[in-house]
């Protein structure tokens, strides 16, 4: 009680402050996010178009494919911690066939971005902030019906070499088992020092094939530290098993490598890793005929005498690491020291309770590039930023699309059906984590209380204060 009459007295004090420091921090239209211990987060942007893949120019500007739209471009006052607010943006190429992917060449100078059909490349200049020459195609041919991102990754090990994902078409996913076809499929090019006028690629048959059977690997990073290169795939809806529906809670997202892009070809590089025949067990209790199978296998969806389960095994690569079904992975970003991956979930449709929709983390070992977790773990990920309540999600919640750790390693994620924008900073502080929030708003995520802060002149960032302010209004803050 003592502690209260103290947080009173110092309330008008930390108010003014943060209404000064924090003016514009905004509040989403749905139930605060949740955030884990140690971590901060806030909302600092709103308003976008499908705000899809982000990246960081040489400026520091932060660069959005809103989907439907183009790119645009936005500056962000910075005032330190979770504290950010847009003071310029503009449409930096107008598009609106660009659907998803984004990438920057290592020396900031080419920017890429996708549509279903292609990938294009444009000169950028950062410091006037804009984009000349003619939109140049450099990947082309790969139209589909249904999944339609064509995520781009800039390989900072390789110069000049860019990654292109694409998924099936779900609507013909026998087509997926012919390599010609170009579906399922990451590709790596040569863009580097390619004429303004080659014709450009075809997907389906240039280019270096990585991986093939793959459903839909949205998410594409490479470890700082190694250069492996991992992707997060979204596995089937609507799956059977031996014609029993097992959709619920079947089969597992994944987390596939690729090997390495340096020349040292590692075992599975190029290999299939079974969609459409074989999926990654995620509960394997509801799949029936189910002798042996755990997590770290996969299961073959219709037994018969030339495709079993075993055949899944021998014939196909499995997953590094999986996840729960229909937790929709999107973006994979690393850490510079390698040992921290983030990955965004944006959630389930095809799943009687939603699941899914969160920020999470998956510890890596640096030296190795591998995944700390077993491929039998059922607990690999850690939660960052989580809805309140999954049972009104997808339309009361956000939903985890793109990512980007700028320069101080802020975490900036995008949420594509609310059209936002999310900073996390990690504090490392002990108690509940913090969802920043104006005064009077109280604390969304709660504060942690018992955490022995300390207040006082020690070079804190004024969004610190916009912290202590949702705290001290939750009266949960102790000094
Ligand atoms: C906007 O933010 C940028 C940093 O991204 C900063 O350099 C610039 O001074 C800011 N402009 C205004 C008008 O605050
Ligand atoms: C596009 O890809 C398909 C499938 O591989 C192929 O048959 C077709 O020739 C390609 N078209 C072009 C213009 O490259
Ligand atoms: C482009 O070509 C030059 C000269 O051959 C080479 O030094 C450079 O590494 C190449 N850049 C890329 C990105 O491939
Ligand atoms: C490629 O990278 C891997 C992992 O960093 C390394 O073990 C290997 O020696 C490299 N190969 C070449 C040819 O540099
Ligand atoms: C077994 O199923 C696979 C996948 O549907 C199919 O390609 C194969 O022809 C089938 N084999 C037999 C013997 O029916």
């Amino acid at each position: 009680m003592k502690n209260a009459v103290v947080l009173a007295a110092g309330l008008h004090a930390a108010a003014a402050a943060a209404q000064t420091a924090c003016s514009s921090i905004l509040v989403p239209s749905y139930s605060a996010p949740v955030v884990a211990s140690g971590w901060q987060a806030q909302l600092v942007a709103g308003g976008l178009t499908k705000p899809r893949s982000i990246a960081f120019d040489s400026t520091g500007a932060l660069l959005v494919v809103e989907s439907g739209k183009g790119i645009s471009r936005h500056r962000f006052t910075d005032n330190g911690g979770t504290c950010l607010s847009a003071n310029h943006s503009h449409m930096l190429v107008e598009l609106t066939t660009l659907n998803h992917g984004l990438a920057l060449s290592s020396d900031g100078a080419t920017l890429y971005a996708s549509s279903a059909e292609a990938v294009f490349a444009w000169t950028y200049d950062a410091k006037t902030a804009s984009t000349s020459g003619r939109t140049r195609m450099l990947v082309a041919n790969m139209s589909n019906s249904d999944l339609v991102t064509r995520t781009l990754l800039m390989s900072q090990h390789q110069d000049g070499t860019l990654l292109v994902s694409r998924g099936s078409s779900d609507e013909h996913e026998a087509q997926s088992e012919s390599m010609t076809s170009g579906l399922s499929q990451i590709r790596a090019f040569d863009v580097g020092n390619r004429s303004a006028f080659a014709t450009p690629y075809n997907f389906a048959t240039d280019g270096r094939l990585l991986g093939w059977g793959l459903r839909n690997s949205v998410g594409v990073g490479e470890h700082p530290i190694t250069g492996g290169v991992y992707a997060v795939e979204n596995s089937a809806d609507g799956v059977t098993r031996n014609g029993k529906d097992v959709h619920e809670n079947n089969p597992g997202e994944e987390l596939n490598f690729f090997g390495y892009l340096n020349g040292t070809v590692t075992a599975n590089q190029g290999g299939n890793f079974g969609y459409p025949h074989c999926f990654a067990v995620w509960d394997a209790s509801e799949i029936p005929d189910n002798d042996g199978l755990a997590i770290g296998k996969q299961f073959a969806r219709q037994e018969n005498a030339t495709l079993r389960d075993e055949t899944c095994a021998s014939d196909y690569i499995p997953p590094r690491l999986t996840f729960p079904a229909h937790y929709a992975p999107i973006d994979i970003k690393f850490a510079p020291a390698g040992d921290t991956a983030y990955i965004t979930f944006r959630g389930s449709f095809d799943r009687t309770t939603p699941v899914g929709y969160r920020l999470s983390t998956l510890s890596f070992d640096p030296p190795t590039g591998a995944p700390v977790a077993d491929p039998s773990s059922a607990t690999a990920l850690t939660d960052v930023l989580t809805n309140a309540d999954n049972t009104v999600c997808p339309d009361k919640c956000f939903r985890p699309v793109g990512l980007a750790l700028d320069a101080s390693g802020r975490v900036w994620m995008t949420s594509d059906s609310t059209g936002e924008i999310y900073v996390l900073q990690r504090t490392g502080k002990g108690g509940e984590g913090v969802f920043v929030q104006p005064a009077g708003k109280g604390a969304g995520g709660g504060s942690g209380g018992g955490t022995g802060e300390k207040s006082g002149a020690d070079g804190r960032g004024v969004g610190y204060w916009g912290v202590v302010v949702a705290g001290l209004v939750a009266g949960l803050v102790v000094f």
